[in-house]
């Protein structure tokens, strides 16, 4: 074969390796866990040299917990060239060859900055965030309204159930805060309140209408239930800051 051809059968073999790329199965459910790792907030256009501490620490399964690539995109094209980036990721791959993953989104990968459950192209968005994951076909997660996802690993006593809430496919809209002039960036605004003495609200401010919801009626019966679940050790993790240090 002429050295063309050749390059570009390189070519088309390096392509295939994308989204693809085996994924390590989940432990066996009698699985005892010791070992787990997990990360968010990774941008997929920057160098990603945490990858080799997280490997170097041989977890034995590594959560996701959200805007694990910056979609920022209303172009299910631009999504599947975000997700390749992180695909491309050498220590991202080497992750993937050898620790089990599992995934839950926040806004940038659910599809834009502190969106919910207006933004536009969400079911797009979750076939690309779930094909990337590798999610078993016969998932509910591909149905339901919302991503959110458990597991359980481990015998009686040493059991860890770990709970990923979706927090941004039912999220009613934020509510803006009327001092924050929204025309600058937050973090402009509150910096020069802050360099002027001022109190620093927002950006968002409650949301007063009484059906409001952040996870959505079956969401909540579903977190219920796994909360009913036993476990010795119950992991929920949240995209969303918990105990956040700024109102909003
Ligand atoms: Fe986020």
């Amino acid at each position: 074969m002429n050295s063309l051809v050749r390059f570009a059968l390189l070519l088309a073999a390096i392509t295939a390796i994308d989204t693809a790329q085996a994924q390590r199965a989940l432990p066996a459910n009698d699985t005892t866990l010791t070992h787990i790792a997990f990360g968010s907030c990774a941008k997929e256009n920057k160098s990603q040299p945490i990858w080799d501490a997280v490997n170097a620490a041989q977890p034995e399964l590594f959560v996701f917990l959200g805007d694990n690539v910056y979609l920022d995109t209303r172009d299910p094209q631009v999504m599947q060239e975000k997700y390749q980036r992180l695909a491309n990721q050498r220590g991202f791959q080497q992750l993937k060859a050898s620790t089990p993953l599992i995934a839950i989104w926040d806004d940038h990968d659910f599809g834009e900055n502190d969106a919910g459950a207006d933004y536009p192209i969400k079911h797009a968005s979750r076939e690309a965030f779930l094909n990337f994951w590798h999610e078993p076909k016969d998932s509910p997660r591909w149905s339901r309204e919302g991503i959110y996802t458990a597991y359980s690993f481990g015998p009686v006593g040493q059991r860890v159930q770990i709970i990923l809430p979706d927090l941004r496919w039912n999220r009613s809209p934020l509510i803006i805060d009327p001092r924050w002039d929204s025309e600058a960036s937050y973090e402009t605004w509150a910096k020069a309140q802050i360099d002027s003495g001022k109190e620093v609200p927002g950006p968002y401010t409650r949301n007063p209408d009484p059906t409001a919801t952040q996870l959505g009626e079956a969401q909540w019966q579903w977190l219920e239930a796994r909360l009913r679940e036993p476990a010795d050790l119950r992991i929920i993790g949240s995209s969303l800051q918990v105990l956040a240090d700024f109102p909003g």
